[in-house]
């Protein structure tokens, strides 16, 4: 007979419990006050692009009922909130601040702050602006110029009640995904220019933003939000498997990271691949050493890998566990690693200060199920947040947790239909009604401790 010990996971009283979005996920309206097309909203109306063929034009239409959202999350009881910043918004073209767009901002920090909520905002969440795009986006070294503007123009205008900042969401999968599996604009393949030439500048626009905020924001907190995955061997017993994952965790973690807390590129990296990155980089090392004061860490999916001497460079191949659990969009349930990364952190890394800043499932509709029923959401929730309490136990410095998403919103390539909220969104109608993952949520966020089946 098997016997589930229980165990109460307790979470300090300054615990930062919120939910997460971006811009162009959520807002709707993406030309409105004299803004101008992004990356994004080009490509989600060029066919074939998004899986069911939606776009960000509406979405949840939060540009315009963002007060509504904020009293849903008073109701919530959210500590905190993460979101995001429509480039084009606040510069339609370089060089010009569009007061507008930075208006509709300044409104909405005042309402979360009226509601008592702190805001986490995000200066770069995907959303690139097509004005910079044509010059070569993120390739080209003026593109960090470009977002320090922007960072900046944010940080005057808002950072006297923002004191929590996100520089760039997920530098490595922005650049993986649109310079190396075509899945984000401007939707390259294999070309390995330009997702490291992306990837270092981008890093490099995030050392100059922490280095803005120290000057412009009093007390402020700024690190970026980095997609861990956690890697491995698809057979562990076999030596050639085990390095093909170790070669693929510096690849996923180590090309973000190592520069942020040692000031190098993985030298594995650099071995296979050091000809793509951009001429003179290393003179740049240095100054990429500055993770600012946390670090933020999405966490989705574990990834297995066995080696393979047909993919180039890499010589790995993804190995896909059949028996494992997988959400709708293919990513391996694995609470357990999010412990690992945070135990990585504490033990490798020097325990810094840090905040899971996403997690959560995408729960697509299903004909028979009423979509209020998310009891799989609760599920994921509990498992990956008793593993942080267990990392808490063990002497982790994770400071909060952001759920993603507050409500269902636009899944990039996927498009609407993927339901990553707890809150259900009626596309057609915009109502909005609480799933049971939002009710478990709240009585979480009240009691401040969550009972779960022992973890080992
Ligand atoms: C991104 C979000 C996205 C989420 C769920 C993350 O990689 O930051 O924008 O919606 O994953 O797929």
């Amino acid at each position: 007979m098997v016997s589930l010990r229980l165990m109460k996971y307790l979470f300090p009283e300054s615990f930062l419990w919120g939910a997460a979005t971006s811009a162009y996920q959520i807002e709707g309206s993406p030309l409105a006050d004299g803004a101008t097309p992004s990356t994004w909203h080009e490509f989600t109306h060029r066919r074939g692009k998004v899986q069911d063929g939606t776009t960000g034009d509406v979405a949840c239409d939060h540009y315009r009922r963002f007060d509504e959202d904020i009293r849903h999350m008073r109701d919530l009881g959210l500590k905190a909130y993460r979101f995001s910043t429509g480039w084009t918004r606040i510069f339609p073209e370089p060089g010009s601040v569009n007061q507008r767009g930075l208006d509709f901002y300044d409104r909405l920090v005042d309402s979360l702050m009226g509601a008592g909520i702190t805001p986490l905002l995000t200066i770069f969440h995907l959303e690139e602006p097509v004005w910079l795009a044509r010059g070569g986006g993120f390739t080209q070294r003026t593109s960090v110029d470009h977002l320090l503007e922007l960072g900046k123009a944010l940080m005057r205008r808002l950072g006297d009640r923002v004191r929590t900042w996100c520089t760039i969401n997920e530098p490595s999968l922005y650049a993986f995904q649109g310079y190396a599996t075509a899945e984000y604009p401007p939707a390259h393949r294999f070309d390995l220019r330009g997702m490291f030439h992306c990837a270092h500048h981008l890093l490099l626009a995030h050392a100059r933003l922490v280095e803005a905020c120290s000057a412009l924001v009093r007390d402020g907190q700024i690190g970026l939000a980095h997609y861990y995955v956690d890697v491995a061997p698809a057979n562990p017993a076999r030596d050639r498997d085990v390095e093909a994952a170790s070669f693929m965790d510096t690849m996923a973690n180590g090309v973000a990271l190592s520069p942020l807390f040692s000031g190098a590129y993985p030298e594995g990296v650099l071995r296979r691949m050091g000809r793509f990155f951009p001429a003179g980089f290393d003179r740049d090392l240095p100054s990429l050493r500055n993770l600012g004061t946390y670090l933020g860490i999405n966490y989705y999916r574990r990834n297995r890998y066995r080696h393979s001497l047909f993919t180039p460079f890499l010589h790995a191949a993804e190995y896909v566990e059949a028996s494992a659990p997988h959400t709708a969009m293919g990513d391996e349930i694995y609470p357990a690693g999010l412990f690992k990364a945070l135990m990585r952190l504490k033990n490798e890394l020097g325990n810094p200060p840090c905040i899971i800043t996403e997690n959560g499932p995408p729960i697509p509709d299903v004909e028979g199920r009423d979509p209020l029923d998310d009891d799989g959401r609760v599920a994921y929730m509990a498992d990956h947040i008793a593993q942080l309490g267990r990392a808490l136990l063990e002497g982790s410095d994770c400071r909060g947790y952001f759920l993603w998403s507050l409500l269902d919103n636009f899944e990039w390539s996927k498009g609407l239909s993927m339901r990553c909220g707890m809150i259900h969104t009626d596309f057609a109608t915009q109502k909005r009604e609480w799933k049971k993952s939002a009710f478990w949520y709240r009585d979480l966020i009240s009691r401040g401790w969550l009972e779960h089946a022992a973890l080992p």
